[in-house]
């Protein structure tokens, strides 16, 4: 089947577009390249552009009319970032997603794969279980966060009055590279915990920093769901290849799946892993908490399992040897360390 990838040059969607192929799918790339490199793009079907330009995308339904659904990932991702630049977050997250979402409607493209993110979670207090399920309570702690969960009500919505139909995914913390080292983390300084631990290993940093020793897990570091891109890219070969079985399932026209592993992994934990797979020890340094960190949480996938039968097959330690064999990679491919 044919699929619209959009911010199918970044990283999760060039590796997603890469699942399509192997399942045996054409993936239909559309990226404006704001941040996605262009080499990512590799062979295949490119349009050029953005997300909001209606023009283009009746062109690209009118190019291929038997394009079977969309996945939407164009979006800006920097937690950061979004604090920083809240106008722009909203625009491109929210009011160009609403364009397309409406312009994919008329054109009688009502099948959206959307993605969400774990991050929309609120931190579990006084407690010590941190695995959340879809009905968990939530409490997005950023603008960015809270791009993702107003787009998961407005498909909720649109959903309920319209033709369109989505599966909204949220993802967990996804990490390693495309099986091949075709595609991985782009970013010049990775600020994510496994970017910055493969910076120290290759010493382009003196030491990699624990922040925040005293929250309530078992080591009293930060804990989160590593789940490999790879399997998260599965994921949505999945999820596009059993769309409208998944939505009668559930009786909804639309519908929210955590994808994580279902397993929490601390700081010292990822640390530890990293450690066995590099063969050496990192140096490490601990910090304090800053403000608005959250002790973390991981994924109860029961909904995962049961609607589109997917789990996750590949280890921390695989997802670790990938990120670390990227490292070693990405300048060939992408011009710059
Ligand atoms: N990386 C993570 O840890 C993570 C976690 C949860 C959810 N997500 C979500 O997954 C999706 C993909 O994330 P990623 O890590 O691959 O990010 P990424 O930045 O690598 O990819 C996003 C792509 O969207 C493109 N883009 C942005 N705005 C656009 C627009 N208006 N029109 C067309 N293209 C546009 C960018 O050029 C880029 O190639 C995003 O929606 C992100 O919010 C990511």
């Amino acid at each position: 089947m044919k699929v619209l990838v959009t911010g199918g040059a970044g990283y999760i969607g060039s590796i997603t577009a890469k699942a399509l192929e192997e399942a045996g799918h054409v993936p239909v790339v559309l990226d404006s390249l704001l941040t996605g490199p262009h080499v990512f793009v590799r062979d295949r079907i490119f349009y050029e552009g953005d997300i909001a330009d209606r023009a283009l995308v009746t062109r690209i339904v009118e190019e291929h009319p038997d394009l079977e659904a969309t996945i939407h990932m164009a979006a800006r991702i920097v937690v950061p970032e979004s604090v920083a630049q809240p106008y722009e977050y909203y625009r491109d997250n929210v009011a160009k997603s609403l364009e397309l979402f409406d312009q994919l409607e008329q054109l009688g493209k009502p099948r959206v794969l959307f993605s969400s993110s774990a991050s929309l979670y609120a931190v579990p207090h006084g407690t010590d279980d941190f695995e959340v399920t879809e009905a968990a309570p939530l409490a997005p702690g950023s603008p960015y966060a809270r791009t993702k969960l107003m787009m998961e009500q407005v498909l909720e919505d649109m959903a309920a009055a319209t033709d369109l139909r989505a599966i909204i995914l949220r993802y967990f913390n996804p990490i390693g590279s495309d099986p091949d080292l075709e595609s991985g983390i782009y970013a010049k300084e990775p600020s994510h915990v496994l970017g910055q631990l493969v910076m120290a290993a290759r010493g382009q940093k003196d030491a990699f920093t624990i922040t925040g020793t005293d929250n309530p897990t078992r080591d009293g570091t930060g804990i989160r769901d590593y789940v490999h891109v790879w399997d998260l890219a599965r994921a949505h070969v999945r999820a596009v290849e059993k769309f409208d079985e998944v939505l009668a399932a559930v009786g909804e026209p639309s519908v929210v799946i955590n994808i994580g592993t279902g397993a929490g992994v601390t700081v010292r934990e990822l640390v530890a892993a990293f450690e066995k797979v590099f063969g050496r020890e990192v140096p490490t340094r601990e910090a304090p908490s800053r403000p608005g960190d959250v002790p973390g949480a991981f994924a109860n996938v029961d909904r995962a399992h049961e609607l589109l039968g997917w789990h996750h097959e590949l280890s921390i330690e695989d997802a670790i040897a990938s990120a670390l064999a990227w490292g070693e990679k990405r300048q060939e491919i992408l011009g710059y360390e």
